[in-house]
């Protein structure tokens, strides 16, 4: 495994493994990995003859007063454990690599932005799609591998490399959950203890409100109203959202039918935890009803 920390070696790197015919598989990170980051490792590992990690802390997608500086890092534990998944190279750039001056171009996210973190993070997914316009120019994926916890992050990366043509399969990968449910983050670190005890309200709340759906519950407020609920009292967490919308699309629904998403994104005292499932009702009409979570 080799660490590469500028722009030029991995352009010279890629475009050897490119000559031989490899193709890439590329998981993009902002480090302190966890098990979501090494399921995603696994299948890019199954799946490409090169295993790309990139590990960058991105300061373009946090707002003035979000966590850029607080943002856990550990290079040494996250390449031990690049090692142990197989990964051939780690692109690490330092801000000054991925950014040496005030940028004239990024890109603008149009669609999908105004809900969900998109709302309440304005700026945050221009940040992510500039950032990883300039990374998959520089590796050059075949396939590019995202966690589904980032379920807007996902719909906006499809819209990303559908409108502007990359070359690059985008393959969502399920969430991965502590044992609790609490879905895996590097940010979960900054619970305080008394937190992380009752953030597996987030899961549960998600599932009651499946549970409901299952039982015939097709009115998203009073969805939306059980999982607020579920997460007042059972946490001293401030619910930022809770919201219901259309998947991938994120457009607002009035009636629960076909593909959708129950978003959540709670403020804890030093960090902002998200979660979803994405429930399909598509197949009702059948007489079927099959759902699944992501
Ligand atoms: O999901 C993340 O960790 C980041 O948003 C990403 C995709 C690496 C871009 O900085």
């Amino acid at each position: 495994m080799r660490v590469i920390t500028t722009i030029q070696e991995m352009r010279k790197e890629i475009s050897k493994q490119k000559s031989h015919s490899k193709s890439i598989g590329f998981v993009p990170t902002m480090g302190f990995l966890h098990e979501g980051h090494l399921t995603l490792l696994k299948k890019a590992r199954i799946e490409n003859d090169i295993v790309v990690l990139s590990i960058f802390v991105n300061p373009l997608q946090f707002g003035p007063k979000e966590d850029f500086s607080t943002y856990p890092r550990d290079f040494a534990r996250d390449q031990s454990l690049a090692e142990c998944e197989g990964v051939d190279l780690i692109f690490y750039p330092s801000v000054e690599e991925m950014y040496p001056h005030k940028t004239s171009a990024r890109v603008i996210i149009q669609d999908r932005t105004d809900v969900l973190c998109g709302k309440s993070r304005p700026g945050h997914f221009d940040g992510v799609a500039t950032v990883l316009t300039k990374l998959f120019n520089i590796v050059l994926p075949t396939r590019a591998y995202f966690g589904t916890k980032d379920a807007q992050q996902v719909a906006v990366v499809e819209g990303l490399i559908s409108d502007l043509n990359f070359p690059i399969e985008l393959i969502p990968v399920e969430i991965v959950r502590e044992e609790d449910g609490l879905a895996k983050s590097s940010r979960n670190v900054n619970l305080l203890p008394e937190e992380r005890a009752k953030a597996s309200v987030l899961y549960k709340s998600l599932t009651a409100a499946k549970e409901a759906i299952d039982k015939g519950v097709r009115d998203p407020e009073a969805i939306k109203t059980l999982v607020s609920t579920m997460i007042r009292s059972e946490s001293n967490g401030k619910i930022d959202y809770v919201e219901i919308y259309s998947y991938p699309q994120l457009k607002s629904v009035e009636y629960l039918a076909d593909i959708f998403i129950i978003a959540l994104a709670v403020q804890f005292s030093r960090v902002r935890l998200i979660d979803n499932i994405i429930l399909d009702l598509g197949q009702e009409i059948g007489g079927e009803n099959e759902c699944f979570d992501t």
